[in-house]
């Protein structure tokens, strides 16, 4: 997939910018050229030496640089390739591509460019979390850019846990991979092979957590393998993937942006933001409450033998908001119901009450081994009736799930 492809790698400031040097090995053994260019903060933690020696290539740095204008040009660096990769990207340089600011090499490429852009974040969580930095990846996200990443982990400069460490080499390498099983298509007859070619899909999936206090929060069992394979399975059909995800431990599939999302309310606003689709797949399971009161501090034990009564009220409902929605309601909304009783009747119900278009219904009694397990056995309800499912594995359920939304969608 990668072999002959050119691929600019930018590398801008950050600790993870060591980790560059072994993606372009990786790329190199797939066969890919890697054009380098480095931000100036890169070069404060890798030399263009080294990165230069590892991809046999002249490394760009400067953009006035009379040698390298007369050899290629920003504007060639921009054009001449199969597409732009930002591994680490940092949040100053995600700040300056979503404002369409130009002032060095590295932005006035990315400003120049009409190749596909892969972007690797890398930042201390604080700056993750930060709602500008938010702010910036969804219009990043809208403007067609896919991310990679980031992963939760431990910093390697101050320790701290959080979502903001750079995606391994090889994670980001599969989704370079997945982006050109999409992008390279153009023939009608290949595309018959990508069902899903040209379709924005939004995927929630796992579970939600509710804080009670700095703490503790409630949670559910759900592991997100049946929400994560579905989008998995959606992007190998060619869709372009938006995934939402609360807190998993699963890897994100490649190919697909996610954005991870911890509370009921963070993943509501988070579908508001990625829609419209052509598809929704609310796969989550989000708590039906939170806790009712905000604790700045931790609920004490004092002693005294007395319990604390923790008093709960109602999340927003997802899918039924979207359902309802007169604008954002993509033409299928596919909603799913985990039950221990009554599997069908609750499934009709919900199909009615919260305006889906089909309901994946599945018994999560504890015998069966769903929450967790890697095999699911389905029933799919509709206004056309009840389809029974064989037991299957999570990727099979997904992959005959893409199907029916291919031939729904090209019906
Ligand atoms: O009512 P119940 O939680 O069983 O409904 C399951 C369906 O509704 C799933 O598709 C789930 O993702 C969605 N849901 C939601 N928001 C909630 C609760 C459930 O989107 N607050």
């Amino acid at each position: 997939m990668l072999n002959g492809k050119r691929i600019v790698l930018i590398i801008s400031g950050g600790i993870a910018a060591y980790k560059a040097l072994d993606l372009i090995r990786r790329l190199k053994e797939r066969g890919a050229r890697v054009i380098p260019v480095m931000t100036r903060g890169a070069q404060q933690f890798i030399t263009p030496l080294a990165v230069g020696s590892l991809s046999a290539e002249k490394v760009y740095t400067e953009l006035f640089d009379r040698e390298a204008e007369q050899d290629v040009g920003h504007i060639r660096l921009a054009r001449d390739n199969d597409l732009i990769l930002i591994a680490p990207a940092t949040a100053d340089l995600m700040a300056k591509m979503a404002h369409g600011i130009a002032d060095d090499l590295a932005t006035a490429v990315l400003l120049a460019t009409d190749k596909p852009v892969l972007v690797a974040p890398a930042m201390n969580p604080k700056m993750w979390a930060n709602p500008a930095t938010a702010r910036n990846v969804e219009t990043l996200t809208q403007d067609g850019k896919v991310f990679i990443g980031p992963e939760r982990g431990e910093m390697a400069e101050s320790g701290e846990a959080g979502l903001g460490r750079m995606s391994e080499p090889l994670e980001i390498v599969a989704a370079a991979e997945a982006l050109f099983s999409r992008e390279t298509v153009s023939d009608p007859a290949a595309k018959a092979d990508l069902p899903l070619y040209g379709k924005h899909i939004v995927i929630t999936s796992g579970p939600t957590h509710e804080p009670i206090d700095p703490v503790r929060y409630i949670a559910n069992r759900s592991s997100g393998k049946q929400g994560h394979a579905i989008a998995a399975a959606a992007a190998r059909a060619g869709a372009k993937v938006t995934l939402i995800s609360g807190p998993v431990t699963v890897p994100d599939p490649a190919g697909v942006t996610v954005v991870k999302v911890e509370t009921a309310r963070q993943m509501l606003e988070a579908v508001q933001a990625a829609l419209p689709a052509d598809v929704a797949i609310m796969a989550a399971a989000v708590a039906d409450w939170r806790a009712a009161t905000d604790f700045d501090q931790k609920i004490k034990k004092d002693g005294s033998g007395k319990v604390p009564a923790l008093s709960l009220t109602e999340n927003p409902d997802i899918l039924a908001t979207i359902g309802h929605h007169a604008t954002l309601r993509p033409g299928l909304l596919i909603g799913f119901a985990a039950e221990t009783q009554n599997l069908i009747a609750n499934a009709q119900s919900k199909l009615a009450r919260k305006k889906a278009d089909w309901i994946v219904a599945n018994d999560v009694s504890p015998e069966g081994g769903v929450m967790g397990g890697d095999n699911n056995t389905v029933r799919i309800v509709s206004a056309k009736g009840v389809e029974d499912w064989p037991q299957m594995g999570k990727d099979d359920v997904a992959a005959r799930l893409v199907a029916r939304i291919a031939d729904f969608l090209n019906a």
